[in-house]
């Protein structure tokens, strides 16, 4: 089922959490997968994981905030495989404080990343993309993008707009055969969450009608549903994948 046989991915915060188990679902699925994040040794980790599960991966170590960077690894891609049919914006980063105590620079750093960082990617793959006539973009917003969150105006900003992000670019390139999807996972155990303290996550997890937290293996189905041919009919949509926690 969904099968990605000859697909060439990009997944952005591949190192590690959410990124690395899409990385690893796509390259299951049969896609080529482009790994991305600033830590080239532990890209070098997932490729292997890849490869020992049979896939096929490239390492392209790259700061998504620098435009430049991310246009070298979309120009890398093309030139390796003559082709990029799948791109999943998900690295992300949180600078969390209240609004009155955030800083101009802790307010710029989660947009740069997760929005602008998004923004750049989109630019480098759209004319490859156009030209196969077939395209899959998938962004990893957050619930947070949805309903706000205390403490997080700058997350909850670059997340929502993600989401117009998602919905602008998907009615541009629709006509060319290229769908744009956002996935917005609720609370899953990764490094992000893993300093928040226990109390808060119990509170959290009495308010996730499904009573758990997600794992990284709960986004990745989404993920590789949204990039395959069966999906072809999907575009500008929002998949909330949280256990129920926002409905
Ligand atoms: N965990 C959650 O509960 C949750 C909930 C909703 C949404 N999300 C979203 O899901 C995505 C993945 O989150 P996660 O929980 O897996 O986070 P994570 O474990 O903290 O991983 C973040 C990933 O993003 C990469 N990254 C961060 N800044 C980067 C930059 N400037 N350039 C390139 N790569 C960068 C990191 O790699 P390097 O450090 O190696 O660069 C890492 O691979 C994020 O967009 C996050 O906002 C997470």
């Amino acid at each position: 089922m969904f099968s990605l046989d000859d697909k060439i991915a990009i997944v952005t915060g591949a190192s590690r959490g959410i990124g690395r188990d899409i990385s690893l679902g796509l390259a299951r699925a049969g896609a080529t997968v482009t790994l991305v994040s600033r830590t080239e040794a532990a890209l070098q980790t997932v490729k292997s994981e890849i490869e020992q599960a049979g896939g096929n991966a490239l390492v392209c170590p790259c700061d998504i905030a620098d435009a430049e960077g991310v246009k070298a690894v979309a120009k890398q891609v093309t030139d390796t495989y003559g082709g990029l049919h799948i791109l999943v914006n998900n690295a992300g980063m949180t600078r969390d404080n209240l609004i009155m105590r955030m800083s101009t620079d802790d307010w710029e750093a989660p947009i740069r990343t997760n929005l602008t960082g998004a923004f750049n990617f989109i630019k480098a793959v759209t004319r490859p993309m156009m030209k196969q006539r077939w395209g899959r973009i998938i962004n990893i917003t957050s619930v947070v993008g949805v309903t706000g969150n205390a403490g997080q105006a700058n997350y909850a900003a670059s997340k929502a707009g993600l989401i117009g992000l998602t919905k602008s670019t998907a009615k541009e390139l629709a006509s060319r055969g290229i769908t744009v999807n956002a996935i917005g996972p609720g609370y899953v155990a990764t490094d992000m969450t893993a300093d928040l303290p226990e109390e808060v996550t119990t509170k959290l997890v009495e308010s996730i009608p499904l009573g758990r937290l997600g794992e990284p293996e709960d986004i990745t189905p989404a993920v590789v549903f949204l990039a395959s041919d069966e999906a072809s009919y999907i575009t500008g949509q929002t998949l909330l994948v949280d256990g129920g926690m926002v409905m």
